[in-house]
């Protein structure tokens, strides 16, 4: 029976460029995992958006004297040439600035109203005397009370990773013109996420053995000491989604609290868009779907508390409001979070240019180049580090030399020595350490695929690599250049072998590389493709136009199995999978352009 598994990456904000530190934390985890389940014949729905709201939008609007509208569509649309590029497959990669995703987050705000979750509260706020407004969230900043850094943003720490209490900030200074703010008395709805802590709590445990450590251990950790606290949901601010009751024009939802809601919107708005209305259930109201949440460490809390804190509270009530039926929505069942990565030893910051970024990276390299080392450098278990040195060293050293090599003399000697033909061998005359290699390369279907199933991708990588070695021996030991000339049948059985051995680890690598995974699929002339096609469609809705990314998958076979090359088969004319890259002008070009 085929799985149904939601891939829901973390939705960048509209207010600057994605650079690798982005992809590597949860786009290309993401990626490869759906690329996997789809491999497997699963049922896969990858769903993200540009994160359009709050106040990070609003903020970079103001420093460029533009309206918020311009910036987020310009953001947005740089985001889908990232992903295209990179290959990054979402069946739907939409915006929160839609009518839909409206709808559905006043849905849920609603249903957490009904369900006795929200309760208002005037409390005091950050007011700019001079600018005549409030100030929410990244508005002001200042020195976080946690950890004593400078430079905290009103709602969240990142140097401690807190998500703060505005008011409690110290030494506060306001964003627009570094005057100091005063405290005022505003009224906003709170989510009372202390009703929904027992909850939470009890969801967190029930999934603490296969959650990643750096993960539960922070959600928990956090519940245990100091209880979840009730927080702000509406924020005086005029951008954003309105808040679904009268008297409350002047202020807006926050945007962490509907930002989350766009893996259920975007679920929805996809069934619409490819004309299955109501196949976004398969997803969110099957029991059995599993749901995987790539995002990076900063998110955290969001999504491993807050997220499921605002689906147990809505629950069967939003699905009254929304669908007319009484079906809880379901909880996430993975949060693999990534740690961070920085650049030549130092934290990527995009104001000092010390990046490297989506959209430049692959004006010069390839993107199997570039998912290689994101994945095999991924920050999985702990913060990883871009050096251009190692960049160069791991793509002449493992991709070209262990993996690329080993495809391109292969096929071409196959195709040289059989006139464009697999050796036309007899099967049943494999030798002993023919069928031994095969059966090395057989077993990689389990151990990587467990791999890729419980996010493991660099060992997965790892993995795929080191059976790609156990055929270089198996070739440096059989030797069939020089068996050619004088005994063709044993020649023959090495090449056929080693064929299917390649026509294996093409799949077993097909997640991580899927450009030169197809590439050399087509060189095997199989007549279907391994993967869909990527296409962008101008959606618009009462609030506008945009365009979305989508995905077309080319079958829903079960393409996760062994080859099953057939002797004699005809080749195409194979070409090299990599450009190995020269050393000195790479690190030196590159590292030239950081922090100009
Ligand atoms: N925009 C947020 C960030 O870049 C991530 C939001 S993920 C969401 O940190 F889906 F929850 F919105
Ligand atoms: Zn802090």
């Amino acid at each position: 029976m085929p799985e149904n598994i939601l891939i829901a990456i973390a939705w960048p904000y509209a207010n600057a460029e994605i650079h690798v530190g982005n992809i590597t934390g949860s786009h290309l985890p993401g990626d490869i995992v759906a690329r996997y389940h789809r491999l497997k014949g699963n049922k896969v729905l990858m769903v993200s958006g540009t994160d359009s709201h709050g106040t990070p939008v609003t903020i970079r609007a103001d420093a460029e004297g533009k309206p918020v509208e311009e910036v987020y569509k310009f953001f947005h649309d740089s985001f889908l040439e990232v992903f295209k590029g990179y290959g990054i497959t979402f069946d739907l990669f939409t915006s929160t600035h839609t009518e839909n995703h409206f709808k559905v987050s006043q849905a849920i705000f609603l249903a957490l109203k009904e369900n006795g979750y929200l309760y208002t509260e005037i409390r005091p706020q950050w007011y700019s005397p001079a600018a005549g407004k409030f100030l929410p969230d990244r508005y002001v900043e200042g020195t976080c009370y946690l950890c004593g850094h400078d430079g905290a943003r009103s709602d969240q720490c990142d140097y401690c990773g807190n998500v703060l209490e505005p008011e409690k900030l110290v030494n506060p200074r306001s964003k627009i013109d570094n005057s100091t703010p005063e405290l005022r008395d505003t009224e906003h709805y709170f989510l009372d996420l202390s009703k929904l802590e027992n909850k939470v709590a009890d969801f967190l445990r029930a999934r603490q053995s296969y959650w990643r450590e750096t993960v539960s251990g922070q959600s928990l950790g956090q519940i245990e000491s100091d209880g979840l606290k009730p927080r702000p949901i509406t924020r005086d601010l005029d951008w954003g989604i309105p808040i679904p009751e009268e008297g409350w024009e002047s202020k807006r939802i926050y945007v962490w609290f509907e930002a989350v809601i766009g893996y259920l919107s975007a679920a929805i708005e996809w069934g619409k868009v490819s004309g299955s209305g109501e196949a976004w259930r398969e997803w969110w109201t099957n029991p059995n779907a599993k749901s995987f949440y790539f995002i990076g460490k900063d998110n955290i809390f969001f999504h491993a508390a807050w997220w499921p804190a605002q689906l147990m509270g809505a629950g069967k009530a939003f699905m009254k409001i929304f669908a007319e039926e009484e079906i809880p929505l379901a909880l996430p069942y993975d949060v693999p979070a990534n740690q961070f990565m920085n650049l030549e030893g130092e934290k990527i910051s995009g104001s000092r240019n010390w990046a490297v970024w989506g959209r430049d990276s692959l004006s010069r390299y390839d993107p199997d180049a570039l998912r290689y080392y994101l994945t095999i450098n991924m920050p999985e278990a702990k913060d990883s580090d871009w050096s251009w040195e190692d960049f160069v060293a791991r793509n002449n050293n493992e991709l070209v030399a262990t993996w690329g090599n080993l495809a391109n003399r292969v096929l071409s000697f196959s195709h040289k020595h059989w006139d464009g033909h697999v050796p036309p061998v007899d099967e049943t005359q494999l030798r002993a350490a023919d069928r031994d290699l095969l059966a090395v390369i057989e077993a990689g279907f389990n151990t990587v695929g467990g791999f890729y199933e419980t996010v493991k991708l660099r060992d997965a990588l790892r993995e795929s690599l080191r059976l790609a070695t156990e055929v270089n021996r198996y070739l440096d030991a059989n030797a069939p250049w020089t068996a050619i000339k004088t005994d063709r049948d044993s020649a023959a059985l090495t090449i056929y072998t080693a064929l299917r051995a390649i026509d294996s680890l093409k799949i077993l690598f097909a997640p991580v590389l899927p450009f030169t995974s197809e590439k050399l699929h087509a060189f095997f002339d199989y007549p279907a493709p391994l993967f869909g096609e990527q296409y962008t469609e101008g959606v618009s809705d009462s609030l506008g136009e945009h365009t979305v990314l989508r995905y077309k998958p080319a079958h829903e076979s079960l393409l996760w199995t062994p080859s099953q090359l057939k002797p004699g088969q005809p080749l195409q004319q194979p070409a090299p999978l990599f450009k190995k890259l020269d050393e000195k002008v790479v690190v030196a070009e590159e590292l030239a352009r950081l922090g100009s």
